[in-house]
């Protein structure tokens, strides 16, 4: 049997478990948008692409097209309920191929997942580090020299990677309701408090207002067709959007879920979190001098020096690294179970099985991650190393890409009847306004804003 035949096969109807309360859904989601995005993709980003401006640029994307995508997302899954490809084929009229965009989706989790591993990998590695305090430092040249080591050491890249894949791995064979939920729910809570500690510390530094400034005064110079589309890129990253995952978690909804209501509140939580980040490492950045614009080594830099400057510094270092391997981990989890729940309703393997060859394919494909730094640093597709390439491809293409096949779907194919009706739950809340004005937004504005953005940003016209 060839994977396109068996893919495109009815799905065998396969009994599901469930989130099973309210604040279960809440927290997992939340774990899903709440990641390395919000602590290291959402800093590094920021800096390098002018600071308030490009936030300002962020916020909107996340308004006009996130939160309608994220909404149509989980509206499709909870009606669906079904991984992606077999939501899609069932809600499309016979015949039209929408469940590509599941396709597309789960290469699009194996992209994201061979970078992300390694990003979580040099956190697991900086718990370790901070434990033992070898990179305490206020010295740029030699927290700079820290990261450089670690990152192009090819066994402790790949060994460390390989560590946080079993380690997910090890949570998914729980199960989504035992493993997912249970996590998420106890860490989430924890993961906020920590970070607003943090922010009150960079808040009392020297220059903490310039740090300020920069985030917060716009400077409309700065904004690009490429600022504009790696700024609604990560839009769509930190919704966990354009590629199935809400899709799959829609599908674990209750059908008592407010959907409108449930999205806002993880847009919210989500952006706050991703300030607070913010607020943490840039009044730190200015303070002890270092570069806005150092890219994804930014984090890892900058957090280390200004730990050195305070009290305890040594401890709440491990705190902070722990903090972000926890954010991480809730996101990577969202992220594997697109194509680990395609692989068991699709191709019929079970859980465990399907868990054990998405982590092997992972191991495979993520080295070459690991390697971008050392062994393959010179191996360059399109001028990128395999880590850029993944890292550029996902945000700027398949994710927003997604997004525009899926507003199409729903503002053209599905229609307004049936979308209205998840985001009211049959006409039990009261959210036809709200739904009346996304599904206008998903009609005509959000495809139609997505496809300027990518064409001007990749310069295709
Ligand atoms: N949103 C997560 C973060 O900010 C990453 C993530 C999880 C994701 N699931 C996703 C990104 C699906 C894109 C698509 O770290």
């Amino acid at each position: 049997m060839n994977e396109k035949t068996s893919l495109a096969r009815p799905n065998t109807v396969l009994a599901r478990a469930g989130f099973t309360s309210g604040f279960g859904v809440l927290a997992a989601t939340l774990g899903s948008a709440v990641g390395l995005g919000n602590i290291w993709k959402f800093p590094y980003l920021t800096g390098a692409n002018g600071g308030a401006s490009f936030l300002l640029v962020y916020v909107l994307a996340t308004l006009l097209v996130g939160l309608p995508v994220m909404m149509a997302e989980i509206s499709l899954g909870r009606v669906g309920k079904a991984n992606p490809i077999s939501t899609l084929q069932a809600l499309a009229p016979k015949g039209q191929p929408w469940w590509l965009i599941g396709v597309a989706g789960m290469l699009g989790a194996f992209l994201i997942l061979s970078f992300y591993s390694e990003v979580v990998a040099w956190v697991f590695a900086y718990v370790v580090k901070a434990m033992r305090g070898s990179i305490l430092s206020s010295d740029p040249q030699v927290t700079g020299a820290a990261f450089n080591a670690l990152i192009s050491d090819p066994m402790q890249s790949l060994l460390w990677q390989w560590g946080v894949l079993l380690f997910i791995g090890g949570i998914l064979l729980m199960g989504v309701t035992k493993g997912i939920e249970a996590v998420t729910k106890k860490l989430m809570p924890i993961l906020f408090l920590l970070l607003l500690l943090l922010c009150a510390v960079s808040l009392s530094l020297d220059k903490a207002w310039e740090g300020l400034v920069f985030l917060f005064h716009p400077d409309f110079s700065k904004i690009t067709a490429s600022v504009v589309l790696t700024a609604m890129g990560l839009a769509f990253f930190k919704l966990s959007i354009g590629m199935g995952t809400m899709m799959t978690y829609g599908s674990y909804f209750r059908d008592d879920q407010n959907i409108p209501l449930t999205t806002l509140r993880v847009m919210a939580a989500d952006l706050s979190i991703s300030m607070l980040a913010g607020i943490a490492i840039f009044p730190a950045v200015f303070t002890f001098g270092f570069a806005p614009t150092a890219g994804p080594s930014l984090v890892f830099i900058t957090i280390p020096a200004v730990f050195s400057q305070i009290p305890m510094g040594q401890s709440l270092m491990v705190v902070f690294f722990v903090l972000a391997a926890i954010a991480a981990t809730g996101a990577m989890l969202s992220l594997m179970e697109v194509p680990v729940v395609i692989l068991h309703e699709r191709l019929g393997l079970t859980r465990p099985k399907a868990t054990l060859l998405t982590i092997f394919l992972l191991v495979i494909l993520g080295s070459t991650s690991a390697l971008s730094n050392s062994t393959l640093a010179d191996f360059k597709l399109f001028g990128m190393t395999p880590f850029d390439l993944f890292d550029f491809v996902s945000s700027n293409i398949i994710l927003p890409g997604g997004g525009i096949f899926i507003a199409l779907f729903v503002g053209w194919v599905w229609g307004f009847d049936k979308f209205g009706g998840a985001l009211t739950n049959k006409g039990h809340l009261q959210n036809q306004k709200v739904a009346q004005a996304v599904f206008f937004l998903l009609r005509y504005v959000s495809p139609a804003l997505i496809l300027v953005v990518m064409l001007k940003g990749l310069n295709l016209f």
